[in-house]
This record gives C-alpha cells, structure tokens and sequence, in this order.
C-alpha cells in the first residue's frame, strides 16, 4: 500500500483507535512517519521524507532524543538531481530519453526491510514528476554497530532508454565551522600515506581511474574533523568509506551556502551508464561514521563493523606465514620450497605461502613477462607438483598457501594464444601491456572470461583442497579503453562492468569456497578498499616491507582498516625496497601492530635473528587476539614530527592491551614524550611485561602494576636505547609492552 494514501493524520488517528495492532504492521513495512530517525547506539542520520517532498537531511551526528528532533529545521536535499538550480553539484545527473536534461525528485514512499546479518535498510522512494524514473535511497543500521550505510537504486520506467551522467552513491552536507580533512595518498610502495587540511573554498577532489586497483594513489575513505586540527582521541569526527573496489570520486564542493557538500560515489567520467526501460542500476554503498572520540574512534567503528559484517571471516584470527616472494622471487623449486617450509616451521609459524613463478608448460614463469593465465605446475621445478607440497607442508605441521593472478595473462602465454578475445583491447590498436612489457588485464566483463577465471580457482581448489591459503595478484592497471565483449553503444560501461564481472566471479568462487583464506594482493597496496574485503580476509598493505617506512603506512592505512587485515612482514636488511639496514627487533615489532608475518629467505638469517623472529613470533601468538580483534588507540602519530610513534590495542572486556612504541628517528640525548596511554578501564590494576625482549635488563616497568588511570594519564617512562652488549647497540628503538588485568 501507498505510505501517501495512509499518511493522512486524521487516518492515524483513527486507526490508533481501532486497529493498533494493524497500523503498526502497515507501518513497519509502509512507515508513516514523515522525519525518519535512524541511530546506532550512539548517533543519529535524521531525515524529513514528507511525500511529495524532496527528501532532506536534518541531522548526521550524536545521536539525537525526540525531544530534539522536534525542533530540527534547515534541511539539505539529501540526494540532489541535476537540473533545477543546475549551478550546484548533483548526486545524479540523467539525460532522459527524450534528451531532457532535469531530473527533480521527491519523496513517493518509505518502507524497512531486514537485511543479513540482521541490519535494517530503510528504502526512501524517490519519483520524478515528468519523467517515470525511479530512484530509491538506501540507509542500512546494523544492531550495535555505529556505521549507517547508503546507497542509490536508480531504475529506468522510460520508454527508451535513458543514460547516467552521474551516479553517486551518496551526499553528506557538513556545516562548515573549522573542518578539517584527512585523507590518504600515496604511490607504489609508499601506500596510505596521510595528508590533513582544513577544508578551504572550492573543490576537493580526490578521485581514481585505475581500472583494476584503487589504492595505491589516494583512497576511497576519508575523515572529516568536525572541530579544527584532526586529534586521534578527542573532538568529532565524521568517517567515509565508499565500499568499491572499482574507479572512484569523492568531491567535496565548499561554495556560498554554510555547508561543505560531499559527495562519494563511482566515477564517473568515460563511464556514463546507459538504462534500458525496466534496467537499474545500483551504486556501492558509503560507510558513514561519526565519533565524538577522534580519529581513534571513528576507525574503532569501522574497525568493528568492518570484522563483524563485510570482512571476510573477520572474527578469525590469521595464521603467522612466511611468503617466498622476497626470499627466492622467480626462482621457485621443490627443495628451495621444502626447506623454507622447514624454517618457517622451525620458527613456529603455521603457514608457507608459495608466490609467483610456479608455473607455465609451453611458456615458463621465470619473470614476469610470461605465462600469466596459464595456470599449470612448472614440473622442471616442482616436479612431484603441488600434491608434493602439500605433504612437505604435512611433514612440517604446517599450511600451505599459493600465489595467483587470475584476471591477467601475457602475449606470451598459450591463453592468449588461443583467446586473443578475452583481453582488453581497443578497435583499430595493438593491446597496451604492461609489467614485463607483455602483460594484459582479461576483460571481466566478457561472461566467458568470468568463467574461465571461476573454474581455475574452483578447479585448484577442488583438486588441491588442502590448500589453505591463495595469495589473489594483479598487477596491472586498464592500460586502454577498450571491451572486445561490449557492443559500441557500451564502451563506456567498460570500468563499471569489468567490476561486476569481477565481483560476480569471486561471488561463485567463496560460494564454492568459503574456507580458503584469500589475500588481496595488488602490487602491493592497490586493494585495501571496503569493496573488495567481502571476499578476502586480508590485502597486501605494499610491497614495501621496510619496517619504518611501515610505521607510517600502516597508520595511515589503520584510519580505516582492521589490524586483522593487514599484512605486516618482517623482510631483509637491508631491505629490498629502501636498502635500510633494520635490526630484526624494530622489524619485529612493527610487523606484530599488523596481521604478522614472515618474507625472508630465512637461511640468510643469523642465529640471533631466528631466535629473535622465533621469539616474536611466540609472543605474538599470546597476543594476536588482542592485535587483530581488539580495538585500536592511536596515541602518537608518525606525521607529527616528535621523533616517536605509538598505538595500543585492548580487548572489548579492556582486560588485555598491548602497546607499541617505536623510535621513528634518532638524535643524542634527544628528548621525547612520555606517551600516554587510552582505552584502558580507569579502574583496573595492568601489570606490565615486555614481549619481544633483546635487554640484558628488564626495563623498570616489568612486572609491575598500575591503574588503567595511571597509564592514562602519565603512561610510562621509557628508555630511548636499548640495554644490550655494547657491539649490539644501533640507531633503532622500539618496544612492545603488554598490559594484563591482574585478576
Ligand atoms: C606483486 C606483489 C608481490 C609479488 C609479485 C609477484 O608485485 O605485490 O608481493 O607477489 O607481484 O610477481
């Protein structure tokens, strides 16, 4: 039934009278109700959905009472359509198949619906007068979780068809004031890195047209500090992450009105979409949080969120691995494999990762310039093939783990030679390639190519069901415009479409597989992103493993993401990216803040180091509950220059911490900050023990007790060097303390 039909109040009113039970059924799923208050525990998105009205935001923040509600007045068009005042940005823009350029929505009707996990979506109808188009804008809640998600469904009722010149997934006006913005950028190798101003006039745009991978440059999440200069544990703080995996655009358009307009959705340039009558076409979602708690607390939500609802079996925590990227490259071969798997066993962690160079018959992976696609064992090298692993890794008492590029190929590879079809191309053109100059991304789109990408998964993991473990590549960009699959009229569906393929393929893979423990590699740090995590269990953080250089990557990428993960390894010194000489000890413990891991050829390690590596890797096993489920306090920040950096995770219960500290630079007889610390219970008692230990002395803290508020006032004094033998002494310094509740 019509909420406009029922919304007559003299209607309520009686039916109050006569048919409580009735109305409040009718109600539930056809609401009446005209302001819209959707909450979490601890705020509120307020909305005026009167029908026949534009739909309007009155409120996104603390959580708000009735009585306040009441009172709430100004609001913003929630979903602003191109046309009418076209001087300002839109969410959606439409050309009409009538060549009509204005779309003009108002409110037709609200239902609630229950969606997994038991989140509730609230659906606002929005119709166009002139035109039968039909755009519902979707807000979900999850119970306890402070995270409300939004989307568009934007359907064609047109006779002909109709295309999409922009399709966001959301708006959000922000009242200007002193608002500050925190986002990430970067490159290869230096992914996450953040970047924080105040917002000015003008536009911000922070937006991606990679094709394939969307994170290596700027991200598709920022922070919005609501109160001046971003602080990690106080003032408001408004969250944003678009769930896509795909090109991006978040916009930010600060003009004459008091409101700072953001908007986030897919990008859309060379993408416009075209509807046939009856089509819709569906945005990703926009993650919104809001914390009165900082920065520190708006990623808390998302971190929660994040494990209990979309990552993928986010509430299990990750086995300690060493991947043989680093420590062989290419040259993979049965005993090179056997023995990495024997050390990694020796040094007690539970997994062996086999990555690139594994495979090819006509073509041989030796580098990167062949045999993509190809995905047969290289029995010159291994030759008792993958079933050979599998016991070696039995033998061990270990897991076994593989690298794969699924939707990639080379020209030198048997699949292109027999399916030059399935690559992106352009008419007219030689493909583009890339990595090892031969390198092609297969187009997604083509049904075909979704196919052949699900049943080389499906297959290895039929046949193989003892592995554990898939390293999922890809290392290439769109490199031209250009589907062999999509007719002419749908080129510009291209960036969109490949992504639906991918995602549909990777819907039946975790159908048929929903145990395999799946990294999202992308070169490293180009798939940390909300919309690639239902499928994956972790990404790649970069392919950059030196250790300090880490500390501020993975802070930036901790804004957004669960220490649960991201991959963290210890690597060589000197490292293979930087050429930094790190003592295994600072490499060590910055790998511990992360999902931790190994990527080393560990017969190059000195005796010191494997004891020191087999030691961490023990003392994380005692806390990788606390790193990768508990919740994060970001206490000193990298970026600001005071020589140190720190963060600590607890249990939800905040019985159990660990803290971190790390030296980021090193001057004689500098002074630095005493830290302290936060999340703790003010009341409880923590004793102190240092894990990863290299001292000849305990530090003055071991074994002793302090109250929760103690810590968190005044943290405690440490030691800017280490106590070890006078040969031992380097420029790094770094501790890992855990605090337990005495019981
Ligand atoms: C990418 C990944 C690396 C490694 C190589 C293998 O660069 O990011 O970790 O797997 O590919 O070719």
């Amino acid at each position: 039934m019509h909420c406009r039909y029922l919304c007559a109040k003299q209607y309520i009113i009686n039916a109050m009278k006569i048919y409580p039970l009735l109305l409040s059924l009718l109600c539930s799923s056809a609401m009446c109700a005209e302001t819209l208050h959707l909450s979490t525990p601890s705020t509120s998105l307020v909305l005026d959905a009167t029908p026949g009205n534009r739909l309007s935001l009155l409120h996104y923040g603390g959580r708000v009472t009735d009585a306040d509600i009441k009172n709430l007045d100004g609001g913003i068009d929630a979903y602003p359509a191109y046309g009418i005042y076209p001087e300002h940005e839109a969410a959606l823009s439409i050309t009409h198949a009538d060549g009509g350029m204005v779309t003009d929505l108002s409110v037709d009707s609200v239902t609630k619906s229950q969606g997994d996990d038991g989140a509730e979506i609230t659906t606002i109808t929005l119709r166009d007068s002139a035109y039968p188009v039909t755009v519902k804008v979707n807000y979900r809640t999850y119970p306890g979780e402070e995270i409300i998600e939004s989307w568009a469904e934007i359907t064609n009722g047109e006779k002909g068809e109709i295309t999409l010149n922009r399709f966001m997934s959301a708006f959000l006006p922000v009242r200007m004031g002193d608002v500050w913005l925190s986002s990430l950028y970067g490159s290869w190798a230096n992914e996450a890195r953040i970047e924080q101003r105040p917002l000015t006039h003008g536009v911000t745009m922070i937006k991606n047209k990679d094709g394939v991978r969307n994170s290596h440059t700027s991200h598709a999440e920022v922070m919005l500090s609501l109160d001046g200069c971003p602080s990690e544990n106080n003032g408001r703080v408004i969250g944003a992450a678009l769930e896509y995996t795909g090109n991006y655009k978040l916009m930010i358009d600060t003009g004459d009105s008091n409101h700072h307009r953001f908007f986030a959705g897919i990008n859309e340039e060379n993408s416009a979409y075209r509807l046939k009558k009856g089509e819709t076409f569906v945005t990703p979602p926009l993650a919104l949080t809001y914390s009165a708690e900082g920065l520190s607390g708006a990623s808390r939500n998302f971190h929660r969120w994040g494990r209990n609802h979309r990552l993928h079996a986010g509430d299990t925590p990750r086995k300690i691995l060493l991947n043989s990227w680093e420590g062989v490259y290419f040259n993979i071969d049965e005993k090179g494999m056997d023995s990495m798997m024997a050390d990694i066993a020796s040094m007690g962690g539970e997994l062996f990762v086999m990555d690139d160079g594994w495979f090819g018959t006509k073509y041989h992976r030796d580098s990167d310039n062949a045999a993509l696609g190809d995905w047969t064992v290289d029995t010159g090298k291994l030759p008792h093939g993958i079933d050979g692993l599998l016991d070696a890794a039995d033998r061990h008492g270990i897991k076994f783990g593989i690298w794969i590029e699924p939707e990639m190929t080379n020209t030198v590879s048997e699949l292109y030679e027999k399916h030059p079809e399935y690559v992106i191309k352009a008419p007219h053109r030689n493909p583009t390639t890339g990595r090892g100059g031969t390198q092609l991304v297969l187009d997604m789109a083509n049904p075909k190519v979704q196919d052949i990408v699900f049943e080389f998964v499906d297959t290895l993991m039929t046949r193989y069901p003892r592995i554990d473990y898939i390293k999922w590549d890809a290392n290439a960009p769109i490199m031209e415009h250009g589907s062999q699959y999509l007719p002419a009229d749908r080129q510009s569906h291209l960036y969109i479409d490949w992504h639906k393929g991918l995602t549909a393929t990777l819907d039946r893979i975790r159908r048929a597989h929903p145990d395999v423990t799946i990294q999202a590699c992308a070169s490293g740090g180009g798939r940390a992103n909300w919309g690639m995590l239902p499928w994956f269990d972790e990404f790649w953080t970069s392919d950059n493993n030196d250790a300090l250089q880490r500390i501020y990557m993975q802070w930036g990428t901790s804004y957004f993401f669960p220490a649960i993960a991201m991959a963290s390894h210890i690597s060589a010194a000197p490292n293979h990216q930087t050429f930094r000489r790190i003592p295994v000890k600072f490499r060590a413990d910055v790998a511990m803040s992360g999902r931790m891991g190994l990527e080393l050829q560990p017969r190059d390690m000195t005796e010191e180091e494997r004891t020191i590596c087999r030691n961490a890797v023990n003392d994380y096993k005692q806390v990788r509950h606390i790193v990768q489920l508990g919740d994060l306090y970001r206490l000193l920040s990298p970026y600001d220059g005071k020589g140190s950096a720190s963060l600590m995770y607890i249990t939800p219960e905040k019985d159990d911490a660990v803290f971190f500290w790390w030296k980021t630079e090193t001057f004689m007889n500098q002074q630095l900050p005493r830290i302290p610390m936060a999340g703790l219970d003010p009341d409880a008692t923590y004793t102190v023990t240092e894990l990863n230990r290299i001292d000849n002395t305990p530090l003055p803290c071991e074994g002793k007790s302090y109250t929760g508020r103690y810590l968190m006032d005044q943290g405690l004094e440490l030691p800017l060097t280490h106590n070890v033998d006078y040969h031992k002494n380097t420029d790094y310094s770094s501790r890992v303390l855990r605090l337990t509740v005495s019981k």
